[in-house]
Order: C-alpha cells, then structure tokens, then sequence
C-alpha cells in the first residue's frame, strides 16, 4: 500500500483551566490513531494548541489581575507538560493567540466576505453600562419569567426547565456589576451558512462522520440552518475584523482556523512538509478532527462550509467521542472523580490510563465508564498478569542459560498464530475499534501463556538432554511477546520503547509482526510495570476531592435538570408546622471509626448541644465543617444507631454521595432560630 499523508488533530483545549480526565480521553484516542498510521509506515503529523480567546478568558485575567497574554502563557505551559507526560507525540502545540491564526482568519474572512457570505445586521442586546460591554445570556441573571425563581440565567431555567431570551427575564442584573442591563442595538457580523446546506447535505453523508453523528445532522440539515453571528464587540480578546473596527471575530471562528495555524507553524519550522498540499481545494492528502460530541456542529457545519467557500479542502474525517462517567456518573469535584492530569501523574504513570481508555474506546459517541475497580482489575490483569508476564517467564532461561542467544529454532505455527491477524487488528485501530483490538489481542496473549505452561520451561530445564528445547520455548515465547508488544506500540509506547531495548530491537514497524526473530541476542530483562495498588487509586481520589465544589461550579453543575426529583404531592400547612427546624452551628465533627459513610457531629442548637450522624462523609471532610451555621430537624425522634443515638437530622440538597449539599442561612442568623 502506497503511503498515506495524513493531519490530525485533536479539539484546542481551552486555556482557562487545567487539563483533566476528559481532555485526556481525547488525546489518548487521537495519539493511538497517530503512532498507529506511523508504526504503519504512513506520515503523521499531529498538531494541537491551546484556545486562548473570548470574554471567559479575558475575564479570568482580569479576576486574576494578570493580562490576558499572561494568563494563557502560564497555561500553556501546564498543558503542553501534561501531554508531554501523558506521551501524547504532538509534532506542534501552538497557540490561537498567534501571527499565524491571525493572518488566516482575516484571510478566510476576507475570502468569505468577497462571496458575499458575510451579512451585517443590527441585533439587539443587554449592555453593562457600568462595565460598559454587552454581556452574554450567562452573564444576566434574574427571576424566570415563567416559575418567578430568583438567580436564573439569560437562556433557561434550572428550576423549571423554561428557555427565555435573556429581555424576558424578571428584574435582570449584570453578574459583574449588579447594574441593571440596558437593551442596545449593535451591527453582528454574520457567514450565511443556510446558502451551504446543499453542500453540507452532501458533504455529511459522503462518508466523513459516524453514522449517529451524520444522522443528527441530517435532522438539523433538514429543519433549516440559521446564519451564524460571527463578531463580537469590544472589549473583547481576540482578533479585530479587519474592515469593522471595534468587532472582534467570536472564539469559535478563530478556533479550528486554530489548526491551520498551529500547522503553518510547524511546516514554517521543519521545512520538508508543504502546507499547501494539505490544504489545496483538490488536495489528495488527508485531515481528521477528532473531538468530543459536544463541538459537532462547529466541526460538521461551520468548519467544513467556511472552509469550502475559501477555497480550501474540507475535512476528511471527523471522529466524535462521547463524554467520560467515572462509576456510572458525571465527573464531580466533591466526589473526588474530577481527576486532573497532574493529580494522576502524581500517583501513576500514563500508560495504565492509555491501556484502560483504549480497552474502552469503541468508535461510537456513547459516553465512557470508567470504574476504578475495573481499571485496577484490568490493567494488573492484562498488561502484567498476561502480556510482562510472558517476557519474565522467558527470559531468564535465554539470558542465564544462553548467554541472551535465541538460536536458530522456534514453532512457526504458535508464531503464525500470532502475526497472522496483523491486517484484521490493524482494520480495528484504522475504525477507532481499540476496544475490540485489545481484546484480539489479549486473546493472542492467552495463547502465549498457555503455551508457555504447557511447555514448562522451568521443568524441562531439570531434564538432562532439553537444553535445545528450553531455548527453543522460551525464544518462542520471547517472539511472541514481540508480536503483541507491536501491536500494543501505539497504545503503550513507553512499553514498547522499554520492550525493544530489552530484545535489543531498533524501533519496530507493524510489518515486523511477519518475520520472527531467530540467532539474535537480547538483554537482560528487568522488570517492565508494577501492579496498579487499590490504596494508590483512593488516594488519587482524595487528592482530587474538594467538598462542596460542584455547587460552585457553573460549567460542569453536576446537577443537570433530568437529574431533578419531581414535586412530591401537597402537604397542609399543619404537617410543615410539625417539623422542628432550627438554625445550628457545627461546633465539632469527627470520623466514626468503621463507618464508611457517616460523620459524627455536635451541634449547637441554641443553648443545647446535640450529637447527630449524618451521612454526608463522602461530601465533607470533617475539618472544613466546623464552626459552619446550617439547618437541623431539632424533634426528630431520637434513634439508636450501631455508632450511638443520632439526636436530630441535618438537612442537605442533592442525590447523594459526593453530591451532597448541606443548606445554610444567610449572614445574621443564630444557632437557635426557628425556620418557619
Ligand atoms: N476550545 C473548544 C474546542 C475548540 S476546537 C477548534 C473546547 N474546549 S474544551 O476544553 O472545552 O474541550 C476540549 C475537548 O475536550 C472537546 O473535544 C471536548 O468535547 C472534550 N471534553 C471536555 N470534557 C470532556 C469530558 N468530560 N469527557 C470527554 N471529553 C470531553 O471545546
Ligand atoms: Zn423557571
């Protein structure tokens, strides 16, 4: 097969925050596919960068008091060492905020506005008059027009679901100045993608997505596509239009011109890659996208239409992922399972985590589990218990007995057996279908080892006159722990870097799973990976545990509206009336020794001091609720419990868990008050 040219990339993380579980979801699933088209003799360059633009991050600095610039230089440091770590072989990760970005945006604008795609309307919309900008539906809060709840946010409702215009909230307020909004007009720039559906209806079904990403568009292509407002206005960080002074282009048209330029600087650098090539309208080289689920319509829509209007190729392929559980549910801060690259990094090493999300990644948009008791399960049972293990059975008797020699013999069937899948394993990594390779793979594995017992090196080596056959065995063996160290290359690189020095290999290449090695000298072997331990898991969860923090968090709410309970049926005013609650103080709160799920409190209610166990210790590290008001039921029956008698129930919001929240009064209460 004639070598392929091919560019990848993977989203632009953004550059206010920290990379974590889900980023490296991403970066592992598009670097597998990326040493994979290498270790298939293909060119593969990969290039990312860092999304520096838009009200967020500018924002941020301003909180933060740094400039912008600052801000997302610091940060990009932090990614590219997170990736680095995580052996992601990014060839380029750039910046949007750069020379490169700037002058590709401007020129696919201009070129899109010399189509005449760019429209100028005069929009509507709430302004800041103290902080003097227009401020986004997030940034307006006030009463839902339909339930009247306070604190909603300009497009929907958490209390009862409605969707607004940010003009329809009840008495709306700046979050930033608690100014009232002012409605002011404002010309918006905007690419008339509707004059591309016919384009894009092809363009989506020619083979480009996953059949369930291509359906879900196909819904959207068919009620109609909206123009899509490109500018935003001062102050804004990002790029100025070039003929609208005091406009800047919104993040998200910047963004995937992103890749282009990360690009440009990387052939602008090397110098043997042409980026024309790459881009040309009629270019026979290939580019793939993979991203997350959440950023389709940019990638499948935007991107591919304002690409073709300017000239350029549109993409080859856009591989989609889903969004990542941890057991069963949405990352959360409180329950520990937000887990940021470098909290893992501090506890394990990257290729345990490489293995499990290959395991789990299957080309489809489902969102991912990740359960930590099957991780821990599956690497130590996979890559040490099954595929190290063959090499340490083995390479004792090579390296004392034969002084490293593998000799001249080994069974060609077992090892046929191994390297005749290679086309059918190398079709699931090309389809995404890591899942299914590796457990093609670990089935090869087995054979190994079953082999390897049958055999019994260990016991031939006691027999007079076996000495040809022990060689023969374990040379045997050590070629099949090669074959399925090459297949597991792209996966766990490290490994394979480790392995080749140990069979004293230069780099492999996926056809050398064809031609056993025979009279060759290998190394001595040392020990290649460690058991993942049950302890270190829960102290990666503590380290990334912060109380209460879900609730503060707006991007990620781990609260989601189908997550709501229903309004359970009416009571009478006189029922409520029977329920004591009382404003209290956590004067202390300790561990119970052998609970896993309750914490022990002393509350001062008013002059009289009750003991309660509540079951909220996944939720709260003790220290940090000491001295706190909250509310109790002060006549709750008193109930013996195994630890000791619970005087009282403290009263949190949430399902459960992590996600917990105790309720507290505003300032000025006293341990004591009634709650009426
Ligand atoms: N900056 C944009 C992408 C611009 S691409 C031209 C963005 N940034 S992001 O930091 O929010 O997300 C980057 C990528 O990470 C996206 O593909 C997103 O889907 C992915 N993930 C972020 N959180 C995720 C999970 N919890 N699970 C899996 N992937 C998710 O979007
Ligand atoms: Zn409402």
């Amino acid at each position: 097969m004639s070598q392929r040219s091919i560019l990848v990339t993977s989203a632009l993380p953004n550059a206010n925050g920290s990379i974590h579980l889900g980023h490296l979801l991403e970066h592992v699933q598009t670097d597998i596919w990326v040493r994979f088209q290498r270790l298939r003799g293909n060119r593969c360059t990969y290039v990312c960068a860092d999304d520096t633009h838009g009200t967020a991050i500018m924002l941020r600095a301003d909180e933060l008091g740094v400039t912008p610039e600052d801000l997302i230089r610091d940060i990009k440091a932090e990614h590219e060492a997170d990736f680095q770590d995580f052996l992601i072989s990014h060839d380029n990760y750039y910046s949007t905020h750069s020379p490169e970005n700037e002058r590709y945006s401007k020129l696919i604008y201009e070129r899109l506005r010399d189509q005449g795609q760019i429209a100028v309307r005069s929009v509507d919309q709430l302004y800041d008059p103290e902080q003097e900008m227009f401020l986004a539906d997030r940034y307006i809060v006030g009463a839902c027009p339909r339930c009247k709840t306070e604190g909603q946010y300009g497009d929907n409702c958490e209390a009862c679901g409605a969707t607004y215009d940010a003009t329809d909230l009840i008495n709306p307020r700046s979050v930033f100045s608690g100014a009232a909004p002012e409605l002011r007009q404002s010309d918006h720039y905007f690419f008339t993608l509707s004059n591309f559906t016919d384009f894009l209806k092809e363009w989506t079904t020619s083979g480009t997505l996953q059949p369930q990403v291509a359906n879900k568009l196909g819904e959207w292509l068919g009620e109609g596509l909206q123009d899509w407002d490109i500018s935003r206005d001062a102050p804004y960080f990002g790029f100025e239009i070039p003929d609208a002074p005091g406009k800047y282009f919104y993040v998200w048209l910047d963004a995937p011109i992103g890749y282009m330029a990360s690009f440009r600087h990387y052939c602008d650098r090397q110098g043997d890659i042409d980026f024309d090539a790459y881009w040309n309208a009629d270019s026979e080289h290939e580019v793939h996208h993979f991203i997350g689920k959440d950023i389709v319509n940019f990638h499948a829509l935007f991107w591919p239409a304002m690409l073709s209007c300017a000239g350029y190729r549109s993409p080859t392929q856009v591989h989609a992922h889903g969004f990542i559980t941890v057991n069963g549910l949405k990352m959360s801060k409180s329950r520990g399972t937000f887990i940021n690259a470098r909290t893992y990094l501090d506890h394990l090493g990257p290729e345990y985590l490489r293995y499990y999300f290959a395991a789990k990644l299957n080309g489809s948009v489902d969102d991912i589990d990740i359960n930590l008791e099957d991780f821990v399960l599956r690497v130590n049972s996979d890559l040490v218990g099954k595929v190290v293990n063959i090499a340490s059975r083995c390479a004792g008797f090579i390296n004392r007995g034969f002084g490293g020699e593998l000799g001249d013999s080994v069974e060609m069937g077992l090892c046929e057996q191994l390297s005749a899948p290679a086309e059918a394993i190398a079709e699931l990594f090309e389809s995404g279908e890591y899942g299914k390779a590796v457990r093609e793979i670990m089935a090869l594995a087995d054979l190994a080892n079953q082999y390897i017992n049958d055999e019994k090196p260990w016991e031939l080596n006691k027999q007079e006159g076996q000495q040809a056959r022990v060689q023969e065995v374990c040379a045997t063996g050590l070629n099949l722990f090669r074959t399925l160290m090459i297949y597991l290359t792209p996966i766990i690189p490290e490994l394979a870097r480790q392995s080749e020095a140990f069979l004293n290999l230069p780099p492999q290449q996926w056809s050398d799973t064809q031609t056993p090695l025979t009279n060759h000298t290998i190394n001595a072997f040392k020990p290649l990976l460690k058991r993942v331990e049950e302890a270190t898991i829960e102290q990666l969860i503590a380290a990334s545990a912060q109380p209460g923090a879900d609730a503060a968090v707006t991007d990620e709410a781990s609260v989601a509206q189908s997550d709501l309970d229903p309004i359970a049926e009416t009571i009478d005013y006189d029922d409520f009336a029977k329920v004591d609650l009382r404003i209290a103080r956590i004067v202390d709160a300790a561990h119970v020794e052998g609970a896993d799920k309750l914490l022990q409190l002393t509350v001062d209610i008013g002059g009289e001091q009750r003991n309660i166990f509540a079951g909220i210790k996944s939720a709260y590290d003790p220290e940090s609720l000491k001295g706190r008001l909250t509310v109790v039921v002060a006549n709750l029956a008193p109930r013996k419990m195994h630890f000791g008698t619970s005087e009282g129930m403290m009263l949190a919001a949430g399902p459960g868990g992590g996600d917990l929240w105790l309720l507290s009064p505003d300032s000025g209460a006293t341990p004591g008050l009634r709650v009426t």
